[in-house]
């Protein structure tokens, strides 16, 4: 009824900044945005709805909230979002682009670094009673090359980062411009070359029609023996099937993955292997990056709710 003050649906864990951002002119709900029964009827009434990667706001889901004005993801990605569907319907979608581009290039480092020196297999023998010193021996990243799948935002962090150790930096990247790749001080080069050429291969690009599957085992068997491989942009833009057999082999050396095809996984193929070094989908998941999307997104809802156009950061 008139008056009354627009819900705003919590659907996953947020800063705290969130709430206090959003004021108290706004009535709080929260739901598990991963649970579909609870969400739909949550919905509902909502003005407003925040997530971050586990809820899926897709047709059927905006189909359930008649009332609602604006998506709002605390983060990146918006492929668990139907953006298409959402415009239909009058309802906005907002993000916060560039939150946590540092947080989620720091992390891509860190698995690379772990999966070159095996650092929690090591941990967890060592843990277990056993001194084995013998067992973990790595690689360097110095004087190797490191192939960029995507610069991007974050692609563009990640290889400011591994520059300083003196890498040789190639990247496969259609929309960028050649200048700024040299300026970065990256050689542009084709996918197949970069499977080709690098030691180490990070990804950082959406997930999108054309990128899901752009790794796969015709493409895993192109790469020099040994590669380490590093995802922590998307789930299913390396084949999981195929990267777990490759690492069997020993094509694949080691990888470093944060994310997977279908999100929360405690099944992955991956999770069997020695050589493999895993994170929960956890890029993002720092104080700062979310404090930063939230704090972006939340303004925008309050700004969304009040009728006001929406910043775009
Ligand atoms: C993103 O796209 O921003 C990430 O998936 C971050 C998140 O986990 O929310």
């Amino acid at each position: 009824e008139p008056g009354t003050a627009p819900v705003v649906l919590i659907a996953e864990e947020l800063a705290p900044s969130v709430l206090e951002v959003l004021g108290t002119e706004v009535e709080i709900r929260h739901v598990d945005g991963a649970d579909r029964d609870a969400l739909l009827p949550a919905l509902a009434d909502a003005a407003a709805v925040m997530i971050r990667s586990a809820t899926q706001i897709d047709a059927e889901a905006l189909a359930a909230a008649p009332a609602l004005k604006v998506v709002a993801r605390a983060g990146i990605g918006l492929d668990n979002v139907d953006v298409a569907a959402a415009t239909e319907r009058g309802v906005m979608v907002v993000n916060a682009p560039t939150s946590n581009i540092v947080s989620a290039a720091e992390h891509a480092v860190a698995l690379l670094l772990a999966a070159a020196r095996q650092i929690p297999a090591a941990d967890a023998t060592l843990r277990g009673g056993q001194w084995k010193r013998s067992t973990f021996m790595g690689v360097e990243v110095t004087g190797k090359t490191v192939g960029v799948v995507g610069l991007g935002r974050i692609g563009v962090l990640f290889a400011q980062r591994m520059a300083a150790f003196d890498v040789t930096l190639i990247a496969y990247d259609p929309y960028i411009q050649p200048g700024r790749a040299a300026q970065l001080g990256v050689r542009l080069v084709s996918l197949q070359e970069l499977l080709r050429e690098s030691d180490f291969i990070s990804i950082h690009l959406p997930k999108t029609p054309e990128t899901v599957g752009l790794v796969g085992a015709e493409q895993l068997a192109m790469t020099k023996k040994g590669v380490i491989i590093v995802n922590a942009a998307r789930g299913g833009l390396v084949d999981e099937a195929a990267l777990a057999e490759a690492l069997r082999s020993g094509q694949v050396g080691a990888a470093g993955i944060d994310v997977y095809a279908e999100e929360p996984s405690t099944d992955s193929p991956l999770f069997g292997l020695p050589n493999t070094v895993v994170t929960p989908h956890l890029g993002a998941s720092t104080a700062e990056a979310q404090d930063k999307a939230g704090t972006a997104v939340a303004l925008s809802v309050r700004l969304a709710l009040q009728g006001s156009s929406c910043p775009m950061r």
